[in-house]
């Protein structure tokens, strides 16, 4: 039993609409070594200074705090957090906390090196983004990726022994769309799921994402038109089923899928996640800007019980829905890059 499986859980935290907070994702840099254009600005985003961004110490003690209030869930993000120096131990560290799932989330770039190490130290399960098969598109959406590396970590984490890694692709018509059931296939050929993610449109971003906004709806159909008729699927036996909704082909059970509506089909009633920004910011919705300081009560040398309460009355101000508007006006002025999705 890991030490903090002794912790007893006081006072779960919840939001005003009596939603249970169990998943916290933490972004650990707002770095990429990637810059993908749904993501980001063609000129890229102004980087946080280093020392307003957490030591990996405080990242460690704040997802500390909230595995006491309930927490059992974390994923790391970035930007791209293995671009971060230390995250082998930051998930030393969490896994000393006992929790039900430790995750991360990387563009996949130097997976096929370190897939070994992250799987020694502790964490439980990948999410892996692949938008294209195509090497010439891939560079192009990502600006910078480089498609056979990221074949290659796939295939790495799954020889050192990561299960069901989802794969996501964030679904862009006249971009990708021709290529979703490829991307499914592909994905199912690596004993992995893929989840096909509705562009989220924050940062102004319609200004630059590459292609059009993709309904889930359309994303259902692109598939069944080659898999044949889909089935819902409750997710059952897969890992830390998230927001996406599942959906298995009739033709073969055994293949499952993801989709990630939130614009169109939002999943909010259901909302039992917080983020924790690189800059100690807490965020109560993904799709909002408002946030709770974090840091300054930490480097203030506030109590942890006088922390909890400064995240209790964060949490306690959630907004009931999203903001998400699939013309990207008036939707979030964050962009994706500085909360890791
Ligand atoms: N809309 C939807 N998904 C996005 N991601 C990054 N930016 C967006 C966006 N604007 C995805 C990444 C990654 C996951 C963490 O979020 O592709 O798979
Ligand atoms: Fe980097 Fe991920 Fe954003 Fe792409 S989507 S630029 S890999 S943080």
């Amino acid at each position: 039993m890991g030490a903090a499986a002794r912790l007893k859980v006081i006072a779960p935290l919840a939001d005003a609409f009596a939603r249970r907070v169990s998943y916290l994702r933490v972004s650990i840099t707002d770095r990429c070594n990637y810059r993908c254009t749904y993501c980001m600005p063609e000129e890229g985003v102004a980087l946080v200074p280093r020392p307003e961004v957490l030591t990996l110490e405080e990242v460690a003690r704040i997802v500390g705090l909230l595995a006491r209030v309930g927490v059992r869930r974390v994923r790391l993000t970035g930007g791209e957090p293995t671009v971060r120096h230390g995250l082998i131990d930051l998930i030393e560290r969490l896994h000393a906390l006992d929790l039900d799932d430790l995750a991360l989330s990387t563009n996949g770039h130097t997976l096929a090196e370190i897939a070994p190490l992250l799987r020694r130290a502790g964490l439980t399960r990948l999410n892996v983004s692949v938008d294209s098969l195509d090497p010439e598109k891939f560079k192009q959406i990502t600006r910078r990726g480089d498609f056979a590396r990221v074949q290659a970590g796939v295939e790495a984490a799954r020889d050192a022994g990561f299960r069901a890694t989802k794969i996501n692709a964030v679904a862009l018509a006249g971009w990708n769309d021709d290529e979703l059931p490829a991307i499914a296939a592909w994905a199912w050929e690596r004993d992995a799921i893929p989840r096909f993610i509705e562009w989220m449109p924050m940062g102004g971003g319609s200004l630059f994402a590459p292609g059009g906004f993709l309904p889930a709806a359309q994303i259902r159909a692109r598939l069944a038109a080659v898999f044949g008729p889909l089935l819902p699927d409750d997710g059952a036996g897969l890992p830390g089923v998230g927001p996406a909704r599942y959906l298995r082909l009739a033709s073969d059970e055994t293949r499952r899928v993801g989709v990630i509506s939130a614009v169109t089909e939002p999943f909010c009633d259901t909302c039992n996640r917080v983020r924790l920004s690189s800059t100690g910011q807490l965020h109560t919705c993904l799709a909002r800007d408002e946030t709770i300081d974090l840091r300054a009560p930490l480097r203030g040398g506030l109590s942890d019980e006088e922390i909890l309460a400064c995240v209790r009355e964060g949490v306690a101000g959630k907004a009931e829905g999203h903001a998400f508007q699939p013309t990207g006006c008036g939707g979030p002025k964050k962009h994706m890059v500085s909360i890791g999705g």
